[in-house]
């Protein structure tokens, strides 16, 4: 089964490029940008990753991406991963970026992004391995910051396919970003939006999103099972999840993969993906692998994936072609 998966052209949503900044090039870019680390190795730092739910998580996470400052060090993060990715037969990957994590501590938007961007295209060139960048705002913020990110984006909207919704979820419901969706929408970025698992009105959160907002679709959202009218609707509108079963297991209780197979019985268009894999250790090729799913559970995983992804529908139908061939043989 290893072998099938890996050999499945796959597509990740779901993937936060500052959580993949893995230890050993923390300890490169801080020693490139004069900067002390309070870890003497890098076993030291992992034995330091020691969260259990989502906030503990994000202490780790802003704490380690401070690391990041100039345009080389985001160029070298998102390539790193893209090369982890292709070497895992990711096909196409639609990666979030926190520019508020850096704009707060002085680091420009231009730097940041000039950065990621030609990690895209060289990793497009060098790798064969497609991307687009999704911006998320931090949740925990005000909401008038992310309106004035999302106004700082503008001159770079060509690079950014869409916006996405982060950080600590609980008191920080979608309809606080209402405004800021509607602005986005109308300057043509798609939309999506985390509904972590298991949070404070979680299901009030997931309605939202759908009813309100209006999004395209839903980073997690297994507690929708909890509204079968709401699973209903995504079935009817085709509005996808993006799963993250590893990242489950480290935050909640569980994987949530009884739920997430439940989803995909029910036909909803389900992805598995690996969230901040630096961080909840796996990348595609390993979630995937963690739920036991079947040959066909894994072919409809990734058909989901690929007609879910915010591409043109002609290079949707390459991917998805390359994926029946695949399935064929
Ligand atoms: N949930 C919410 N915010 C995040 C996450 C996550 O899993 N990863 C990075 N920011
Ligand atoms: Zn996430």
């Amino acid at each position: 089964m290893q072998d099938f998966i890996a050999g499945l052209p796959k597509c990740e949503l779901h993937l936060h490029i500052e959580g993949t900044l893995e230890p050993e090039l923390k300890f490169e870019l801080a020693r490139r940008n004069g900067l002390a680390l309070p870890y003497s190795s890098v076993e030291e730092m992992r034995a330091a990753y020691a969260f259990d739910d989502l906030p503990s998580f994000l202490t780790v996470y802003y704490e380690g991406m401070q690391v990041l400052r100039t345009e080389p060090d985001f160029y070298d993060l998102a390539m790193a991963y893209l090369r982890k990715a292709a070497s895992q037969n990711v096909r196409y990957a639609e990666i979030f970026f926190d520019p508020q994590a850096h704009t707060s501590r002085g680091v420009p938007f231009d730097v940041l992004i000039r950065g990621l961007r030609r990690a895209l295209l060289d990793a497009e060139k060098q790798l064969g391995i497609r991307a687009q960048l999704i911006m998320c705002f931090l949740r925990d913020f005000q909401a008038e910051y992310a309106m004035a990110t999302l106004l700082e984006s503008l001159p770079y909207k060509e690079w950014i396919v869409g916006v996405g919704l982060d950080s600590d979820e609980k008191g920080n419901p979608p309809a606080k970003f209402a405004a800021v969706y509607e602005r986005a929408r109308q300057e043509g970025y798609l939309l999506t939006m985390h509904c972590d698992v298991d949070q404070e009105n979680s299901v009030e959160h997931i309605r939202q999103a759908i009813q309100d907002i209006g999004v395209d679709r839903i980073d997690h959202g297994v507690n929708i099972l909890e509204d079968p009218a709401l699973v209903e609707e995504i079935l009817a509108k085709g509005i996808g999840l993006t799963c993250c079963p590893i990242s489950n297991g480290i935050v909640t209780d569980s994987m949530k993969a009884e739920g997430i197979r439940k989803l995909l019985d029910l036909g909803v268009r389900v992805t598995i993906n690996s969230d901040d894999p630096a961080y909840f250790p796996g990348y595609v090729q390993e979630n995937l692998a963690a739920l036991n799913l079947s040959r066909e559970e894994l072919l409809q995983v990734e058909r989901n994936a690929f007609e879910i992804t915010w591409l043109p529908r002609h290079i949707k139908d390459a991917y998805l072609a390359e994926l029946e061939t695949y399935a064929a043989n």
